[in-house]
C-alpha cells in the first residue's frame, strides 16, 4: 500500500472503501457469473469497470419493462484497450465475430483509439471477455481508475519518430496496467493467487483516485486531442530522432452542468525530459495524482482539479522531488494542427495506408449503408493492418497501389463513401453513444448527429462553406466522452431534444469553448448559430476558421484554459459584435 504522510486524513468516498474491500478487483464477480443472474449487484458494478466491461439496461426498454413490472433489459458494454489503436487483421476478424455472434452486430471505434461492443447479455459476457483476449487482445484497463488506453498518432509511418511514439504508447501501458491476477481467475480461468496481499506494487489497494488519460504526439499533428488529456507528451525532434518531450498535465473535459466547481480544462506546460524518461515521466505524474488525488468526492477526483488546487510550479516541485532526471524548460512548439489520416496516403517502403470515415465510430450494416460487410471482406481478402483513430476513424495500412484501388471499389460497391467527398462538417464530425446504452445520457448523441450534420451541411453549404474545416461535436451528458469542449461547435446534452450550443475551440484542441447559448431544442440549433456563421462566411479572412474567427469578434488574443459548468452564454455578445 503506498503511503502519503503529508496528507490530512479525509472520509474516504464510497468507492474507495469498495475498492479497499476488493481483494484487488475481485469482489463477488467469480461467483455472480457462475449464477443464473441476469447482472451484478451492488460494489461489483464499479469493479466490473476495472475488468472493461460496464453494466448498462438498454434505456429504449426501460420505461416499458418498469410498466410490465420487469427487470431492466440488463447488458453490458464491453471495451477493448488498444495503445495507439494497432490491430492485426486475425485480431479485427476475432472481434467482428464476436460482435456478430454475442453483441448487437456493431463495433464501436472510440474517441481513445479502442473497440467497444454493446448489447452483450450476462450469459456471454465471460465468452466475449475470453475470445477477446485469445485474440491477444485485452479489456483489462480499459474503463476504471487506472490508466486507460494510451493514445498515439494513428499514421502507421515508420520513420523513428512515428516507431518510438508507437513503442511508447505501448510501453506505459504495459508498465501501468494492473498486476493483479483477478482478472485472469475470472475471465481466462487462471489459477487462483494463493495470496493477494501484495499483487499491486504500484496501484496499492485502492488504485487511482479515478481514471488517467495519458496521450502521445508529434508537435506537428494533435490528432490525439493532447490538451484533453491528463497527462501528455509532445515529441521534440531532431534530424531524425526524437530527442525528447515537452510535457502537459491536467487536461480533462468531464464537468456537470449548472456547477461552477466543475470544469473542463486543458492540459498546461509542466517542462521537457530527455527521451529515454517518457515512460517514468507518465509513471510519475500518475503516481503523483495517486497519492494526492482526492479520495472523498469523485467529481474532483481528477488530476486537473490538484492542478487547479496546488498551481502548476508546485506540481512541478513534487515531480523533480521524485524524478531521478531533470525537468527542463519547456520548448517552444507552433500552434497545433490537426490531421485526421483519411483517404489515401503514402506509407513507407512503396506501401500505402487508406483512411476508411465511420460515422461516429459505428461499424455496423445499415440503411444500404455496410461497413461491416465491407471492411470484414477487405480484412479477409487483402490482409491490411489496422489502425483506430481518435476520431472514429479506420485506417487500413501496409497496402500495395493496386490493393488501394481494390479497397476503394470494394467500400464503393457497399455504400460506404471516400472520405474526400464528404463535407468538412461531416468528416470531423463526433458523437458519444448515449442513447440508447449509456447510463448517464440525458438526451441522444450518436443517433441524432448524423441528420444534425445534415442539417449544418445544407446550411454550410448554402453559404460557401462546405468545404471549410470545421469540428461538429455533440454528446449526451456533460461527461465529455467525444471532446465536446475543445471543438468548433458542440452540442452538449440537458435533457431529451434539448442542448447546450459551445462555440469557439477548434481543429488544433488547444483552446475551450464558451457556453454560446443554453437549453436551444434539437430543431433550433442551426438557426441559433445562423447569423455567427453568416458572419463568418461574409467576414472571415483567408483561411481563418470559425471559431479563430469567433475569437476576433469577441477581442480574444488569448485562448480559453477551462469552462465551468456553470457559465454565462455569449451570444448576445456575438450579436451585439455582428451588429456593429
Ligand atoms: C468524467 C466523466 C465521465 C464519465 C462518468 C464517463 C462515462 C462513460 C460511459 C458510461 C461510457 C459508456 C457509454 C456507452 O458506450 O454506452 C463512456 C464512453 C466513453 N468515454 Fe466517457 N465518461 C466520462 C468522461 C469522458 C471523457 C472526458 C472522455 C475523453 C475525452 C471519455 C472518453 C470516452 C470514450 C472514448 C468512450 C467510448 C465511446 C466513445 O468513443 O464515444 N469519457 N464514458
Ligand atoms: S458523454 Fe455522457 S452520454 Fe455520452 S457516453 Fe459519455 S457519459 Fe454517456
Amino acid at each position: 500500500m503506498v503511503e502519503d504522510n503529508d496528507k490530512p486524513e479525509i472520509a474516504e468516498s464510497k468507492n474507495e472503501i469498495g475498492k479497499r474491500n476488493s481483494r484487488h478487483l475481485r469482489g463477488t464477480i467469480a461467483e455472480t457469473l457462475a449464477s443464473q443472474a441476469t447482472h451484478f449487484e451492488g460494489g461489483d458494478k464499479g469493479l466490473l469497470k476495472f475488468h472493461g466491461t460496464y453494466q448498462q439496461d438498454d434505456r429504449d426498454l426501460r420505461h416499458e419493462n418498469r410498466k410490465k413490472g420487469l427487470e431492466e433489459a440488463f447488458q453490458f458494454m464491453i471495451r477493448c484497450a488498444i495503445p495507439g489503436g494497432v490491430v492485426t487483421a486475425d485480431q479485427y476478424l476475432v472481434l467482428d465475430a464476436l460482435a456478430e455472434n454475442f453483441a448487437n452486430h456493431s463495433l464501436r471505434v472510440t474517441t481513445r483509439q479502442g473497440f467497444q461492443f454493446h448489447g452483450v447479455i450476462m450469459k456471454n459476457l465471460k465468452a466475449t471477455i475470453a475470445g477477446i483476449n485469445h485474440s491477444l487482445l485485452t479489456t483489462l484497463s480499459a474503463c476504471g481508475d487506472v490508466e486507460r488506453n494510451v493514445m498515439t498518432c494513428p499514421a502507421p509511418l515508420n520513420d523513428e519518430a512515428h516507431v518510438t511514439l508507437r513503442r511508447v504508447a505501448r510501453e506505459i501501458a504495459i508498465q501501468l496496467r494492473p498486476a493483479t491476477r483477478a482478472y485472469h481467475e475470472i475471465w481466462l480461468d487462471g489459477e487462483k493467487a494463493l495470496s493477494t496481499e501484495q499483487e499491486e506494487p504500484f496501484y496499492g489497494d485502492v488504485y487511482l483516485p479515478r481514471k488517467f488519460k495519458t496521450a502521445i504526439a508529434l508537435a506537428d499533428d494533435n490528432c490525439v486531442d493532447l490538451y484533453n488529456n491528463d497527462a501528455a507528451l509532445i515529441a521534440i525532434v531532431e534530424g531524425s530522432k526524437v530527442v525528447g518531450y515537452n510535457v502537459l498535465v491536467g487536461g480533462g473535459m468531464g464537468m456537470t452542468h449548472g456547477k461552477a466547481d466543475t470544469v473542463a480544462r486543458l492540459a498546461e506546460p509542466v517542462g521537457f525530459v530527455g527521451w529515454e524518461h517518457a515512460v517514468e515521466t507518465v509513471r510519475t505524474m500518475c503516481a503523483i495524482f495517486r497519492d494526492h488525488g482526492n479520495r472523498a468526492d469523485r467529481r474532483h477526483a481528477r488530476i486537473k482539479y490538484l492542478i487547479n488546487e496546488w498551481g502548476i510550479e508546485r506540481f512541478r516541485d513534487e515531480f523533480r522531488r521524485r524524478a531521478l532526471f531533470d525537468l527542463h524548460d519547456w520548448r517552444p512548439v507552433p500552434r497545433p494542427v490537426c490531421h485526421d489520416h483519411l483517404g489515401r496516403n503514402r506509407q513507407d517502403n512503396g506501401k500505402w495506408f487508406y483512411g476508411v470515415f465511420v460515422e461516429n465510430g459505428r461499424i455496423i450494416d445499415r440503411d444500404g449503408l455496410r461497413i461491416k460487410t465491407a471492411l470484414r471482406e477487405i480484412v479477409k481478402s487483402h490482409r491490411p493492418g489496422l489502425t483506430l483513430t481518435p476520431h472514429q476513424n479506420v485506417l487500413l495500412t501496409g497496402l500495395d497501389e493496386r490493393t488501394v484501388d481494390a479497397i476503394e471499389r470494394s467500400l464503393a460497391a457497399h455504400g460506404v463513401t471516400p472520405a474526400t467527398l464528404l463535407s468538412a462538417a461531416r468528416r470531423y464530425s463526433m458523437a458519444c453513444p448515449a442513447l440508447p446504452t449509456c447510463g448517464l445520457a440525458m438526451s441522444e448523441s450518436e443517433r441524432l448527429m448524423p441528420t444534425v450534420v445534415d442539417a449544418f451541411e445544407a446550411e454550410l453549404t448554402s453559404l460557401g462553406l462546405r468545404d471549410e474545416p470545421i469540428t461538429l461535436r455533440m454528446t449526451g451528458c456533460p461527461n465529455g466522452c467525444a471532446r465536446p469542449y475543445t471543438a468548433d461547435i458542440a452540442f452538449v446534452g440537458r435533457r431529451p431534444d434539448v442542448y447546450h450550443v459551445y462555440v469557439g475551440g477548434g481543429m488544433g484542441g488547444d483552446r475551450v469553448v464558451d457556453l454560446f447559448a443554453g437549453d436551444v431544442k434539437t430543431e433550433d440549433l442551426v438557426s441559433t448559430l445562423r447569423p455567427l456563421l453568416q458572419g463568418w462566411a461574409v467576414n472571415r479572412r483567408k483561411g481563418e476558421s470559425l471559431s479563430d474567427y469567433y475569437q476576433r469578434l469577441l477581442h480574444r488574443d488569448k485562448p480559453r484554459q477551462g469552462i465551468t459548468g456553470r457559465e454565462a452564454p455569449t451570444r448576445e455578445l456575438v450579436q451585439l459584435e455582428l451588429s456593429r
